[in-house]
C-alpha cells in the first residue's frame, strides 16, 4: 500500500538518525538502546490503527494522563496530546525497557495488550493526532525574558524555532507542556535520570542554575501548543 511504503521510508530515515543519537550514551546503556531501536523500527514500519490506539488509551492511560491526554499538573503527569510521534514511541519503548525510571509505567507496559510494537504504534498515533491542550500550568511569569534568551541560545537548535520538536531526531515538542513537569524533567535529566539521553544534552543542562531551569520552563509552558506532528501531517 502507498501509505505503508511511505511509513517504511520515514521509518528507515528516522532510525538512521536515531541510531546515531542513541549509540552515544555510555556502554552499559548500549544494549538496551539497541533493543529500543529495534522496537521503534518494528513499530514505525507497521500500519497504524488509530481506533485501537484510542481504545488502549481509554482503558490504560486516561486515568492518569486525562481523557484528552492533557496531563495533570497536580500529579506532575505530562500532556501527551500532539506530541511528536517518534518521541512518544521512544519513550514508550524506553519505559518498557526500563531505560527511563517511571515505576508506575514499567508495570503497565508489561501488560500483554501493551507489550507489542503494534500497540505502541497505535497508541502513539492516537496521541500524536490529538489537538494539544491550550491550558497548561505556568510558572510565576517573573523571568520570561531570561527563559526566552536561554531557549533561543541553547535549546532551539534541537527543539526547533517554535519548540515544535523534531520527528527525525525523536525530539519532543515542549510547547505548552506543564511547568512543573518541564522543571522536574530538566532537573532529572541534568543528573542523568534518563539513561538513553545524549550526554551532550545532559552537559548543557548541568550548567544551568535552578532559577534558569525554572525561567526556561515558565517560558515554554506559555507557548501556544503545537498541534500534531508536522512531518507526518505533511506526508499524509
Ligand atoms: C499510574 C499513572 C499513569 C498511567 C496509568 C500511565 N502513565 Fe504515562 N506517565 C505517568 C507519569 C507520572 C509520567 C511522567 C514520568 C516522569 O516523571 O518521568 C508519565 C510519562 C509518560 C510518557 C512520557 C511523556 C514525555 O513527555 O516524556 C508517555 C509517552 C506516557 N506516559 C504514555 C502513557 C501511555 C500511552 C499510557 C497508557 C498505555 C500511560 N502513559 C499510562 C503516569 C502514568
Ligand atoms: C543536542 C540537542 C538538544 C539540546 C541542545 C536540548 N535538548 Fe532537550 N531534549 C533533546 C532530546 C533528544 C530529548 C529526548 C530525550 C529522550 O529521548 O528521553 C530532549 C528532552 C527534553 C525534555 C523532556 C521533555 C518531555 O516531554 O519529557 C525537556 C523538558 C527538554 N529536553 C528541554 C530542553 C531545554 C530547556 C533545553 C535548553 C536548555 C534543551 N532541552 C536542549 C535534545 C536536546
Amino acid at each position: 500500500m502507498k501509505t505503508s511504503g511511505r511509513y517504511r521510508t520515514i521509518a528507515i530515515a528516522t532510525l538512521l538518525c536515531l541510531a546515531a543519537v542513541l549509540m552515544l550514551p555510555h556502554r552499559a546503556a548500549q544494549a538496551q538502546s539497541k533493543r529500543v531501536i529495534g522496537v521503534m523500527s518494528l513499530a514505525l514500519a507497521l500500519e497504524p490503527d488509530r481506533a485501537h490506539g484510542e481504545q488502549i488509551y481509554a482503558k490504560h492511560c486516561a486515568t492518569c494522563h486525562g481523557r484528552g491526554a492533557q496531563g495533570n499538573p497536580d500529579t506532575v503527569t505530562p500532556m501527551l496530546s500532539g506530541q511528536v510521534l517518534t518521541y512518544l514511541l521512544k519513550q514508550l519503548a524506553d519505559m518498557s525497557e526500563a531505560d527511563r525510571d517511571v515505576p508506575e509505567m514499567h508495570r503497565l507496559m508489561a501488560r500483554p495488550e501493551l507489550s507489542t510494537p503494534q500497540s505502541l504504534r497505535d497508541v502513539a498515533t492516537f496521541l500524536n493526532s490529538l489537538k494539544a491542550s491550550a491550558v497548561s500550568q505556568m510558572g510565576d511569569g517573573s523571568r520570561l525574558l531570561v527563559g526566552e534568551r536561554i531557549y533561543k541560545s541553547i535549546c532551539l537548535s534541537c527543539h526547533g524555532k517554535e519548540a515544535e520538536g523534531d520527528f527525525s531526531g525523536a525530539v519532543p515538542t515542549l510547547r505548552g507542556q506543564h511547568y512543573s513537569y518541564l522543571l522536574m524533567q530538566l532537573r532529572q535529566m541534568a543528573v542523568g535520570h534518563r539513561y538513553s539521553v545524549d550526554p551532550d544534552v545532559i552537559a548543557l543542562l548541568e550548567v544551568l542554575s535552578r532559577d534558569e531551569l525554572s525561567a526556561v520552563s515558565d517560558y515554554l509552558s506559555r507557548l501556544k501548543p503545537h498541534t500534531g506532528d508536522k512531518t507526518i501531517a505533511a506526508l499524509q
